[in-house]
């Protein structure tokens, strides 16, 4: 993807992850809109950058997307790149008494989103590429995080497949697969001892630079590439086995 003058619509572009894609993109004199549940984190984000476009959406209902793009088809109809990057991270366990209920609210952001989102965007004709924000978990699970993990494995399938069968709409399909990074994912404090956002951001950058549709580095880089007896060590290792 060329990383200028586009419109981006950076989904959860207001915290974390997508906080640092958006104060990049904005510096390579992109136009982005972000959306995210948090009003106020919105305003936050609007005053220190008046530029970027906020909008409120709870991605986790099909209302909520379908709303999405109702408004960007009428307001934003130059919107040439959708990057789903919003996402949650719960720890639980299958015994637990809320599982379920859990597990559906973990799928309903992490897989139903990026999956509706990219079938209703495709629909603008401005639409030229579509980036997905996996894990380095997609490859190697962790127990404590069974459906999170699960549904990054997912993601990173549907990626390859959604690559194949738009490439001949010329809808360029990006996987950023990120490792550890200090945000607030899961909860306050629990990515503390993982570097920052900045760093993977710069990594990002520079692949795209490249001209790269499969995005990685440190641990995520590794796995992408580690055969079997490496991802079953792998495994053993991150879970204590
Ligand atoms: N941090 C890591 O170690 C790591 C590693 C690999 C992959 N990732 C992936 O990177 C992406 C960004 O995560 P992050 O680490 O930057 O954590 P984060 O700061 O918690 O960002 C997640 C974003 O998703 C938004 N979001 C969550 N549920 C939503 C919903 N129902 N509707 C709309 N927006 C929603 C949140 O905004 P609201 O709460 O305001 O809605 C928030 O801005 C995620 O897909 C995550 O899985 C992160």
């Amino acid at each position: 993807m060329k990383i200028s003058n586009n419109k981006i619509l950076i989904t959860g572009g207001a915290s974390g992850l997508g906080l640092g894609l958006t104060e990049r993109f904005i510096k390579e004199n992109n136009t982005v809109i972000i959306c995210s549940r948090r009003e106020s984190l919105l305003k936050e984000i609007s005053e220190k950058y008046p530029l970027v476009v906020t909008r409120r959406a709870d991605l986790s209902k099909a209302e909520g997307r379908e709303d999405l793009f109702n408004w960007i088809s009428e307001k934003h109809t130059d919107l040439n790149v959708l990057i789903n990057n919003a996402g949650i991270q719960q720890r639980m366990s299958v015994s637990d008494s809320d599982f379920f209920q859990r597990a559906k609210e973990e799928i309903a952001i992490n897989i139903e989103a990026p999956i509706h989102l990219a079938s209703l965007f495709i629909k603008l004709k401005s639409l030229n590429t579509i980036m997905n924000i996996t894990s380095g978990l997609s490859f190697v699970p962790l127990v404590r995080m069974p459906v999170y993990s699960a549904s990054k494995a997912f993601l990173h399938s549907f990626t390859l497949s959604l690559r194949h069968s738009l490439k001949q709409k010329n809808i360029e399909v990006i996987e950023v697969i990120p490792p550890a990074l200090n945000t607030d994912l899961g909860g306050k404090g629990l990515h503390n001892y993982a570097p920052p956002v900045e760093d993977f951001i710069e990594a990002v950058f520079m692949q795209l630079l490249l001209g790269k549709n499969e995005i990685s580095s440190g641990f995520s880089e590794t796995m992408t590439k580690a055969g079997p007896e490496d991802l079953q060590k792998a495994f053993e290792r991150m879970n204590g086995i």
